[in-house]
């Protein structure tokens, strides 16, 4: 959570700076800052502005006059004191020498901030970050050296640290270099012309650099506008590789849509058949995917499958649970990511653990896999950002493709890791005794799927309609079962993340167990029952909600004339089979929420007490 970006060039630092936190905003927006370095008179001095709340109302604060070539900038998700402007980064130290932002928790922050009151340190604000600028300002005060004082300082201070940081520091003591550090918490550099950037995530930078760089846990960089070093804390210089950004600026704007999400919901023929290009091979049934061949053979070796993921994230492995044990025939589990490693899992090397993450940087799901690597699991990531950490971490993996998903409600994210997972049900269910016949029709099926989302979306008036008519509601159920039960609970998240609505997700089977005591004439479920092998199981569930006067908005296969007979609130998906029907039945919970959380008036890309990548524990 929280949103770093830095600057080190030739032009007003400020530009990038306000721009890129404006991308970067969904990943916290209780307050924005920004530290520019600037000569007057002869003189290097930072400047800081900082305001509660949006990055527009820093921006409205900006002077023309702070024209300064090398600056950071941040934009906050809460964690230690709340939203104000004295807790706002960047903090800066007694003599206003240095200035920090910093993303994560340092956890002895009691202690080191007890110890530098004692040595006359004056604190302004609640926050554990402030430790860090006086922390340098001590080290740096109590060297005897003239040169490097910042950087040794800056290292120095970093071992007095415990917890997870990612760290952007400048120094009136060296004013064209910018320190980064990053431990467990993602910092990337972008390589420009002549100019250096850095951001807490690459979206901020698109259109700006074509190469970029990210930091490893323990690594530091110091940056200057022509070059870059990266070393270790225990200074041994790191070779670093340079990826290749492909995204270009268009991925980063909304493109004529009202919200990220919105436009991201749309996106989604697109990108699920780039999760699929190259990919699928018809004639075999089968699937081709690069990023597996490395461990082609001990996958070959393995009895038994464990996900584990987050939030929309574990949606998408439910589904993928029962599509791998049903066709390709393997033992598979799946476990929210921040339970799994507390939960002394039992681990072998028949086993393999995938991680599922759109960021590829959510702090549980990387622990997660780092618990498995530990106790000798074969690891795999589905990730959608390239070069991310859980993509480096894991020992191979397959990439989402479905390109930058913005809106904090994951929406295009899931869909493509349901591609993936397809995809990886044929590659190993075809080396396990899945049918060429059963194969090639899952394959037919899955190109078929982008047209189909396609037909899903023209029915956007109908759903919008719906939403307009049951927005208001005080709560929902959501209920599916077998294939679409993660589905109930996807679309109650969705609901809940942007709509502020209670509203709980069920397999249809479990209501009777409970929750119908929950259904009256107030609550509206939302039942995905689509024409598949629990058709008729779903619809004796649909009859105990009718019998008790519940209103009922059902998500069923286009034909269904039964359905039709029994509420007139039909949205219907095209035929397809079984395990491929989440990708159809999703869509209108996805625009249901989106249209319900508009028709209340909230901010959809950017939902309170959120942030995109959750990267705290
Ligand atoms: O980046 P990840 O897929 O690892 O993120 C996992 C969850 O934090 C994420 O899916 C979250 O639940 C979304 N806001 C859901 O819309």
């Amino acid at each position: 959570m929280c949103g770093i970006v830095g600057y080190v060039g030739k032009r007003s630092a400020k530009d990038f700076l306000v721009e890129g936190l404006k991308r970067l905003e969904y990943r916290g927006y209780d307050s924005a800052g920004i530290a520019v370095m600037q000569e007057v008179k002869g003189t290097q001095k930072i400047y800081t502005v900082r305001a509660v709340g949006k990055v527009i109302n820093l921006e409205n604060k900006l002077s023309e006059h702070m024209s300064g070539c090398i600056g950071i900038a941040h934009t906050r998700w809460a964690t230690h004191g709340k939203p104000s402007e004295k807790n706002a980064h960047p903090h800066i130290d007694c003599k206003g020498t240095v200035a920090v932002v910093h993303n994560g928790i340092i956890e002895n922050y009691l202690e080191l901030r007890e110890m530098l009151v004692k040595k006359g340190h004056t604190f302004r604000s609640e926050t554990d970050t402030e430790v860090i600028a006086h922390l340098i300002e001590e080290e740096m005060s109590a060297s005897d050296k003239t040169e490097n004082i910042f950087e040794e300082a800056f290292v120095r201070t970093l071992k007095q640290l415990r917890g997870a940081y990612g760290i952007v520091a400048l120094s009136v003591h060296d004013p064209e270099m910018v320190l980064v550090a990053r431990k467990s918490s993602p910092l990337v550099l972008g390589i420009g012309n002549g100019e250096m950037f850095i951001a807490s995530d690459v979206s901020a930078m698109i259109g700006d650099v074509k190469r970029i760089v990210y930091l490893d846990d323990g690594e530091i960089a110091l940056v200057r506008k022509e070059s870059y070093t990266v070393k270790t804390l225990a200074n041994r210089m790191k070779e670093k590789e340079e990826l290749v950004l492909e995204w270009d600026k268009s991925v980063a704007e909304k493109g004529g849509f009202a919200h990220f999400m919105q436009k991201e919901i749309f996106d989604q023929s697109r990108s699920f058949a780039d999760a699929l290009r190259g990919r699928l091979i018809l004639e075999d049934g089968m699937a081709r995917l690069g990023g597996l061949r490395t461990v082609e053979k001990r996958l070959r070796s393995i009895n038994r499958i464990i996900i584990v993921s987050c939030g929309t994230s574990y949606h998408s492995a439910l589904v993928g649970e029962y599509m791998l044990e049903e066709y390709a025939g393997i033992q598979t589990e799946v476990e929210m990511a921040s339970e799994f490693r507390y939960r002394k899992p039992l681990l072998d090397k028949k086993t393999v653990v995938i991680a599922i993450s759109q960021s590829g940087e959510t702090a549980d799901t990387l622990a997660a896999i780092r618990e498995a690597k530990e106790k000798g699991a074969l690891t795999l990531g589905i990730v959608n950002v390239v070069g991310s950490t859980i993509a480096r971490e894991t020992d191979a993996g397959i990439y989402c493709h479905a390109g930058p998903e913005i809106s904090v409600a994951s929406t295009k994210a899931f869909t493509s890791q349901l591609a993936i997972l397809a995809l990886l049900t044929l590659y190993v269910g075809r080396q396990r005794g899945l049918s060429l016949v059963m194969g090639k029709r899952i394959a037919k099926e899955l190109l078929a799927i982008p047209k189909h989302i396609e037909t899903v979306l023209k029915q956007t008036e109908a759903i919008k309609k719906l939403a307009k008519k049951y927005g208001r509601q005080p709560h929902y159920m959501y209920l599916g079962r077998k294939y679409n039960f993660p589905n109930a609970l996807e679309g109650a998240l969705k609901i809940k993340e942007i709509g502020y609505v209670p509203a709980q997700g069920y397999p249809t089977g479990e209501m009777k167990h409970g929750p119908i005591a929950l259904i009256d004439s107030s609550v509206v479920s939302l039942m995905i029952i689509p024409k598949d092998s629990v058709y008729e199981k779903n619809m004796s569930g649909m009859e105990e909600i009718l019998a008790r006067g519940g209103k009922i908005i059902a998500i069923a296969t286009v034909g269904d004339t039964a359905i039709q007979k029994r509420t007139k609130d039909v949205i219907f998906i095209p035929k397809t089979i079984e395990m491929l029907t989440p990708l159809l039945a999703v869509i209108p919970l996805q625009l249901f929420a989106y249209f319900v959380a508009v028709e209340r008036g909230y901010d959809i890309d950017k939902p309170r007490n959120l942030a995109k990548s959750v990267t705290v524990e």
